[in-house]
């Protein structure tokens, strides 16, 4: 069995390939971040034509670099959501032009379910009953696992994403884009207790996160103080910031093991990259008999791995939907992947 995933999400146009063991053989990647780094955020037209240009040539990496011929393809799966309507457009377009030409099934994937593939790529008896935390640039949510590869959501943001939260307050401190792995990076060398920043819904009965007072505060901040102070403080603000992040995931994954009482957190997307919160929640978990499991650091943000492995997955249990598409007899293959 071999899948081959294509991710287009947002700003990364990426595949991987899985074999039916769940082996990465193959997870090409083209980031565009200089492309929207001079904006300061992700430009969704810029985006959509970049995953254009850069979809053939990636897939075209991946088959290379697994030593995988088109015909051995299996399943073609691609991100159908959610995520930027354009880009989101092309990888599926692509996938589901590549499918019907090859004659093999597609299959749309829920994006955060490829999050949670990767947790389950580097840990590969990841099995329910467990609580998958996903943490990424637009989404923070807490889910049950259900049998299947299938999630129930206990609890969500109720405004900003913790990534978003890390990405617009570096941006209000002069960090570069994304934020969040430069906040890390400032954070190691601060004092963690200088800059106290609030911890919303803290000891509220919820499963719930919210981090848009984080921005307010980072806002107040930034306009209270010369920016002289700000500059040679930049690493305890950073600290201070990323310390309350930490707190609040940290929290509602412990609420979570106790409403639900189950004992292992996967932890997924894009912050879970994130050194502090690497170190500080599993050792808060354990405390309490719990355990919590990291994707490898290659598979946090988005990549095309994570895609073929939730398919696989999902397949293993037979809840994968396919799409079955009219085969085009003729079509020239090579065209597409030029
Ligand atoms: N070391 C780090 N510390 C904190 N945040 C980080 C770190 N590394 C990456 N991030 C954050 O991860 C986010 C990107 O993750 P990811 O690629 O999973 O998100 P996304 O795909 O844009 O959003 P979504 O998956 O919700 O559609 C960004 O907000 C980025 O700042
Ligand atoms: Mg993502």
């Amino acid at each position: 069995m071999i899948v081959l995933g294509i991710e287009s999400s947002c700003d990364e146009t990426a595949c991987g390939i899985v074999d039916g063991d769940g082996r990465v053989l193959a997870n090409e990647l083209y980031s565009q971040i200089p492309e929207h780094a001079p904006f300061g955020g992700v430009v969704p037209e810029v985006a959509a034509r970049a995953h254009l240009e850069k979809v053939g040539p990636i897939v075209r990496a991946a088959l290379d670099k697994a030593g995988i011929a088109l015909p051995d393809v299996d399943v073609v799966a691609y991100t159908r959501g959610p995520g930027l309507m354009g880009p989101v457009l092309v990888g599926a377009s692509f996938a589901r032009g590549l499918a019907a030409a090859l004659g093999k099934p597609a299959a749309g994937i829920n994006h955060l379910e490829g999050h949670i593939a990767a947790a389950r790529l580097s840990h590969p008896d990841l099995e329910p009953p467990f609580l998958a935390l996903t943490v990424s640039g637009g989404h923070t949510q807490i889910d049950r696992a259900l049998p299947g590869f299938r999630f129930e959501t206990l609890g969500q943001t109720r405004d900003d994403a913790a990534g978003e939260a890390f990405d617009k307050c570096g941006k209000l401190l002069g960090l570069g884009y994304p934020a969040g792995p430069y906040v890390s990076r400032e954070a190691k060398n601060g004092d963690r207790s200088a800059f106290r920043f609030p911890r919303a819904l803290r000891g509220v009965d919820t499963l719930d996160f919210s981090f848009s007072g984080l921005k307010s505060a980072v806002l107040r901040l930034v306009e209270s103080r010369p920016a002289e102070e700000l500059l040679a403080r930049r690493a305890d603000v950073c600290a201070g910031l990323e310390e309350a992040i930490v707190d609040m995931l940290t929290e509602r994954a412990l609420q979570a093991g106790q409403a639900t009482g189950i004992k292992t957190l996967a932890v997924c997307g894009g912050v879970s990259a994130n050194p502090r919160l690497r170190e500080k929640l599993p050792a808060e978990l354990e405390k309490r008999g719990m355990k919590a499991l990291f994707p490898d650091l290659r598979y946090c943000t988005d990549n095309g791995a994570m895609i073929a492995g939730a398919a696989l997955f999902r397949l293993k249990s037979q809840c994968l939907v396919f799409e079955h598409l009219p085969v085009s007899p003729g079509l020239e293959l090579g065209e597409f992947l030029q």
